[in-house]
C-alpha cells in the first residue's frame, strides 16, 4: 500500500471547488485562439441568415464592416473570408477569382483600410467560382491537379495584392503550398503568410457551408482530392509536406470527429496548428439546442476546450463571437 493509492490517493480532492478546478485546469481557451469565418456577398444593405446555420449570416460588404467592428471589439484577432459568387460569374477556370476588383479583393482592401490591425485571412479555393462546384479545373470528369495549382497560386497573389495577411488554400491539390510560396515571393509578398488546410477530409460536415456559398459539387464528390476519414498517417504526411513547402500554419478540418488527427499532427510539426470547427459541427449543436436536447453554451465550450486538449493552437469557429463573450 502506498500513499499514491486509494484510499490515500483521491483524485476528487482536485475537483472539490470551482477555484481548485481552475487552478489545476490543464488547458485554457482564450479569445486569442479564435479565427472568425465570415461570408460576404455582392450587393448593399443586406444580410441573409443561412438556413442550416441558425444565427449565422452572409453579409454585403457594408454590413460586414459592422460585423467586423463587433468581432474586433470582442478582441478576436483574425477573420477568415469567404465570398459568395453569383452563378453567372462561375466557369471552369474560376476566372472571376482573379479579378483584382472581385468581391474578395474589394472586401480585403476595404477591411484592411478600416481595420489595419485585424488579421485578414482569405479562403483560396476554386469551388465558389467553379461552374462544377469543384476545387479544381475539370477535364473529362476529372479534377486536374497542376492546372488548378497554377490558378490557386495566382489567386493567392491576387489576395496578397489586396492586402490579405494570410492566404488559406482549402483545395487539397498536390504541391500547392510550394507553388503558392514561390508565387508570393516572386510577386513581392514575402510577408504574406500561408495557412494550409493540410489535412482536409472529404466530409459530410461541410453541408451547411455549401448552402452558405451555394458551392456544392455539381457532379460526383470530392474524394479524389479531399482525404479519406479512415486515415491519420496520411494526414501526418500531408502536414509535414506542407511544412516543408513553406506553410506558416497547419490546419486540420473538420474538428470534432478528427481530434486524434490534431494531436498526431501537433506532435510532429514545428508550426502552429489550427483546427476548423466546421459548419456541420455548428449546425448540430445549434439544432440540438433548438430542440432543447442540449445546452448550447456548455456544448460549445466543451467542443472548444476539446480542440485545445487535442493540441490545437488556433480554432476557426462560427462560435467565435459567442465564446469570446463568455470568456470576457
Ligand atoms: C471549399 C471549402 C469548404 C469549406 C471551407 N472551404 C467546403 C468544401 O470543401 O466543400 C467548409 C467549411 C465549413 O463547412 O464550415 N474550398
Amino acid at each position: 500500500m502506498s500513499y499514491s493509492e486509494f484510499p490515500y490517493s483521491r483524485p476528487r480532492r482536485l475537483r472539490r471547488s470551482e477555484n481548485v478546478r481552475r487552478m489545476v485546469a490543464e488547458n485554457h481557451l482564450s479569445v486569442n485562439d479564435f479565427i472568425a469565418p465570415l461570408f460576404v456577398m455582392e450587393g448593399k444593405g443586406e444580410k441573409v441568415e443561412i438556413p442550416s446555420m441558425p444565427d449565422y449570416y452572409r453579409y454585403t460588404l457594408d454590413l460586414l464592416m459592422e460585423e467586423i467592428e463587433e468581432v474586433q471589439t470582442l478582441g478576436i484577432p483574425a477573420v477568415l473570408l469567404f465570398a459568395k459568387v453569383p452563378d453567372e460569374k462561375k466557369d471552369n477556370e474560376g476566372t472571376e477569382a482573379l479579378d483584382p476588383n472581385g468581391l474578395m479583393q474589394k472586401s480585403v482592401r476595404t477591411i484592411k483600410e478600416k481595420f489595419p490591425d485585424l488579421v485578414v485571412m482569405t479562403d483560396v479555393a476554386m469551388d465558389p467560382y467553379s461552374r462544377y462546384g469543384h476545387d479544381g479545373v475539370v477535364e473529362d470528369g476529372k479534377i486536374v491537379n497542376d492546372k488548378s495549382v497554377d490558378i490557386l497560386a495566382r489567386m493567392a497573389v491576387s489576395h496578397a495584392e489586396a492586402g490579405a495577411d494570410f492566404v488559406a488554400p482549402s483545395d487539397m491539390m498536390d504541391g500547392r503550398i510550394l507553388l503558392m510560396r514561390e508565387a508570393l515571393e516572386e510577386a513581392g509578398f514575402p510577408d504574406t503568410g500561408i495557412m494550409a488546410y493540410s489535412a482536409k477530409y472529404a466530409s459530410s460536415y461541410y453541408g451547411p457551408f455549401r448552402d452558405a456559398l451555394d458551392s456544392a459539387p455539381g457532379f460526383g464528390d470530392k474524394k479524389t482530392y479531399q482525404m479519406d476519414p479512415a486515415n491519420v498517417t496520411e494526414a501526418v504526411k500531408e502536414a509535414i509536406t506542407d511544412e516543408q513547402e513553406g506553410a506558416d500554419i497547419i490546419m486540420i478540418k473538420p474538428g470534432i470527429p478528427y481530434l486524434d488527427v490534431v494531436r498526431a499532427v501537433k506532435d510532429v510539426v514545428s508550426l502552429p496548428v489550427s483546427v476548423y470547427n466546421v459548419s456541420g459541427e455548428y449546425a448540430m449543436i445549434k439544432a440540438a439546442a433548438e430542440k432543447g436536447w442540449i445546452n448550447e453554451e456548455e456544448a460549445m465550450m466543451e467542443a472548444l476546450i476539446g480542440f485545445k486538449r487535442a493540441g490545437a493552437d488556433l480554432i476557426a469557429t462560427y462560435f467565435a463571437k459567442d465564446a469570446a463573450r463568455i470568456l470576457k
